[in-house]
């Protein structure tokens, strides 16, 4: 008797290629999926205010393969991105429409070394966890410094009871440290999720995520 096939191995997640910071293959599991509903919800609240134009400037960071970026220029904005990741440029430059390109810059650099100039918007969907700790403070305070009275922030910090709050180099807050984070700011909304999701081959990852949207008041 023939022995059975062998079942083939299911695919990793997005989030188990997040684990081990293997962008490529992170970037391929995200293939196609739309704007975060945090940057979504932001531009919602500008647009109370009118349509954007190119006088309006987000700054997209950790932008990945760009589902934000490209959501960001179809609304009328003007995109500063950043990653540390060229390929996520390799992968994100082609998909720019030709005539939003003026509306587009960009710079690999990890958020440890950055500049940032002043944004109406700046935007860190599941990103700023991935920067060094021993930086994260500083960034923060370049992000503070950069958005003007009634601009926003809008993106993820993860929790200290997600599983990758273990890991050395991960930037995670307790909800009291959001608060003092987001001390100038009043938050549009605040959603702070817990759950658990299974990987590929069923190892359970526990999420502790903050969702954020953040006016800024002075
Ligand atoms: C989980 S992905 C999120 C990508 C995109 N914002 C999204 O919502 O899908 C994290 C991104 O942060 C970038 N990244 C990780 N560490 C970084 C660092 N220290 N400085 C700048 N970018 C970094 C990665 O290259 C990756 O594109």
């Amino acid at each position: 008797m023939s022995n059975p096939a062998p079942h083939p191995r299911p695919p990793a997640k997005a989030h188990e290629h997040a684990a081990k910071r293997d962008w490529p293959a992170y970037y391929d599991a995200v293939e196609g999926k739309p704007a975060r509903d945090t940057l979504l919800k932001a531009l919602e609240l500008f647009e109370r205010d009118g349509p954007a134009d190119a006088s309006h400037l987000a700054i997209d960071l950790g932008c990945g393969t760009g589902r934000d970026a490209l959501e960001l220029l179809r609304r009328g904005w003007s995109v500063f991105a950043t990653d540390s990741s060229q390929e996520a440029f390799d992968r994100l430059l082609p998909r720019i429409p030709p005539d939003h390109n003026p509306r587009f810059r960009h710079t690999v650099d990890p958020f440890e070394r950055l500049d940032l100039p002043p944004a109406r918007l700046i935007n860190a969907s599941y990103a700023l966890p991935f920067c060094d700790p021993d930086a994260f403070e500083a960034l923060w305070r370049k992000i503070v410094a950069a958005i003007p009275k009634n601009g926003r922030f809008a993106g993820q910090l993860f929790g200290e009871r997600d599983d990758w709050a273990a890991i050395p180099d991960r930037s995670h807050h307790t909800r009291s440290e959001v608060d003092r984070l987001f001390a100038d700011f009043t938050f549009d909304s605040l959603q702070e999720v817990e759950n658990r999701e299974a990987g590929a081959t069923g190892e359970i990852k526990n999420w502790h995520i903050f969702h954020i949207v953040a006016r800024k008041r002075a």
